[in-house]
């Protein structure tokens, strides 16, 4: 028996789920990466897997773009299938310019142009920041493995293509890393919700260098960044 729209058995999740957007990359994840990674949910294609890494149970789940298709993905996850860590593993557009390709942004807290979490709150906004425990375990590891990562904040837009021409001007201005389009509702989730999350990112886009990463390199290209997750989400307290 599952939920709306992830159909899992009773569980078939792990507390700690990673959330890329693409399911194909949750699946590349799941096959290159996991121990014994076997599927649990594949309606509409939006693929989950669970499996082993260091000892450690964990899922990983594609979410699709932007705020509303992951919050259905996320919200049922913690609802209804006992998820109580969310690590997105997403793709961002760099604001700041020291962000070359393949940088990794922590997203410590996230502006957005949504509405949803003033639809949470009231109207009032709402501080939309990661999880101290999962970013303490984050920059624990990378501190360990040398892995250079920039913590700052994140937009999360609802616009891929913004209407906004000088918005990334304002975004820069206001010392905002990068552009994405899911992490401020995914923090307002975990904040309704009781349960922990953390963004992180790796710059797919360059605004000034047209092109960005190829399909390809966003598929696979961000194993470096998954493993990092992986192994800070298995570390001892
Ligand atoms: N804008 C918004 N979201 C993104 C981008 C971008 O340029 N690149 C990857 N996710």
């Amino acid at each position: 028996m599952g939920s709306a729209h992830i159909n899992a058995d009773p569980g078939a999740f792990a507390d700690t789920v990673l959330l890329p957007g693409d399911p194909c990359r949750a699946q590349h994840i799941a096959s290159t990466l996991l121990d014994d990674a076997v599927e649990v949910t594949d309606v509409r294609n939006m693929l989950g897997f669970t499996g082993g890494w260091r000892g450690m149970r964990v899922s990983v789940m594609g979410t699709g773009m932007g705020i509303p298709s992951m919050l259905i993905y996320a919200t049922e996850l913690a609802r209804h299938h006992g998820v109580r860590r969310f690590v997105r593993l997403g793709t961002c557009g760099a604001i700041a310019p020291e962000l070359d390709l393949g940088s990794i942004v922590v997203a410590i807290g996230a502006g957005t142009d949504s509405r949803v979490n003033r639809i949470r709150f009231r109207d009032y906004d709402f501080p939309a920041t990661a999880s101290w425990p999962l970013l303490e375990r984050l920059m624990r590891t990378a501190r360990e493995r040398k892995q250079a990562v920039n913590v700052g904040n994140v937009f999360s837009s609802d616009h891929f293509y913004h209407p906004d021409p000088e918005l990334r001007k304002t975004l820069a201005r206001l010392g905002f890393l990068a552009i994405e389009m899911e992490t401020a509702g995914l923090y307002g989730m975990a904040g309704e919700l009781g349960i922990q999350a953390l963004a992180v990112l790796a710059v797919s886009d360059k605004f000034d260098r047209p092109g960005g990463m190829s399909t390809e390199q966003r598929e696979t290209g961000l194993d470096d960044m998954t493993r990092l997750v992986l192994d800070a989400m298995a570390a001892d307290e």
